[in-house]
């Protein structure tokens, strides 16, 4: 049924984009049939010179976010370092705003506007069947990056539509990344246990819980310590949202209630470790000393936080090697070369 939805609508297109001329850069109205004077001249075709050019359309979740703000410049001044004498790339970028309505007219207006690529940073992964449909009909092809729409609940319908050729995601393994926090703490001398009290209590700040990043994460860091044969309690578990003032927020309300209890803070990400890290220190407790607080995408100020001893660890989430892929990828398939399914790009442990 989709299938013969995505032909009828790739057929529309077909026959929309020769009733506009074809679609390329030659927006001259066709001569009226009835008046074929026979002075008008002979070609309008201009000489082909000047560089290739090539529409991007690139649609991010959110611009208001830490991580993404890095992916997304990142993104933003490769596509330009490989504009050249012969092809050139122009790029548009969208801020989704969080919203997946808003998301969906971006995309629709990509389509209509006619990009010769898309990537796409959804808002919401459960929205990726509707949004994939409507760029694979159109025979544009689309790189996925950062949030993978598929969950826990192995979504097959999203699976078929990867085996398109002309579709695929990029991104890293967010169960690696989790992994790492939980083995940060539990290399520790004390495994975590500060109070001794043979268990680790912690506390879980949470993303944006739609998102496999933030359930993975949650689940891959305890599980590193339950692998390792500790026993773990945890003391509270909140959505955060990525957002560092929820972060701060959490962190303080869970220092208040359970005080000395909270051996180790684990965040998502960054953005909420560095509000978590306000907290603390407003709380009058030491990293290092009487809490340990790990975090995810090793912001500049984290690193440097690590460092100096403030934070204890960070886990590197790659936004040039994952941007630099989704730019090579979207570029072979211009080239009209076959691209793969998923491209993957490791984390990397941070400590001091
Ligand atoms: C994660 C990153 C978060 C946030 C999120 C957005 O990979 O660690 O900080 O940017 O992506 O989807």
């Amino acid at each position: 049924m989709k299938k013969a939805l995505a032909t009828i609508l790739a057929l529309a297109m077909v026959f929309a984009l020769a009733a506009c001329g074809g679609g390329g850069g030659t927006t001259e109205p066709a001569p009226a049939a009835t008046t074929p004077a026979a002075t008008t001249p002979a070609a309008t075709t201009p000489a082909a010179s000047g560089p290739k050019t090539y529409k991007v359309g690139v649609a991010i979740y959110q611009f208001d976010d830490n991580f993404m703000t890095l992916y997304r410049n990142e993104l933003l001044s490769y596509f330009e370092s490989l504009n050249n004498d012969t092809v050139k790339y122009d790029v548009t970028i969208v801020d989704g705003k969080n919203d997946m309505a808003e998301q969906n007219n971006q995309i629709d207006n990509f389509i209509t506007q006619g990009m010769d690529a898309i990537i796409l940073n959804l808002v919401q992964t459960s929205s990726a069947d509707a949004a994939i449909d409507k760029i694979v009909a159109a025979n544009i092809p689309l790189i996925l990056i950062n949030r993978e729409p598929l969950g826990d609940n192995g979504d097959e319908s999203y699976k078929g539509i990867l085996d398109n050729a002309k579709v695929c995601y990029v991104g890293a393994d967010a169960r690696q990344s989790g992994t790492y926090q939980g083995e940060i703490i539990r290399d520790l001398a004390n495994k975590g246990d500060i109070n001794g009290d043979g268990k680790v209590s912690y506390i879980m700040i949470e993303g944006d819980p739609e998102n496999v990043d933030a359930q993975y994460r949650t689940e891959f860091s305890v599980k590193a310590l339950t692998d390792a044969g500790i026993t773990v309690e945890c003391l509270d578990d909140q959505i955060g949202n990525w957002a560092q003032a929820k972060g701060q927020e959490i962190c303080a309300n869970d220092l208040a209630k359970y005080g000395d209890a909270v051996e180790v803070v684990f965040c998502n990400n960054d953005a909420m470790a560095l509000g978590a890290a306000t907290a603390i220190t407003a709380a009058g407790r030491t990293v290092g000393q009487d809490i340990y607080l790990v975090g995810v995408d090793a912001l500049e100020e984290c690193q440097q936080m690590v460092k100096d001893g403030t934070m204890t660890g960070t886990v590197l989430n790659d936004h040039i090697g994952q941007s630099h892929t989704a730019v090579d990828v979207t570029v072979k398939a211009l080239n009209g070369e076959n691209i793969q399914n998923y491209y993957w790009v490791d984390y990397v442990k941070v400590t001091g």
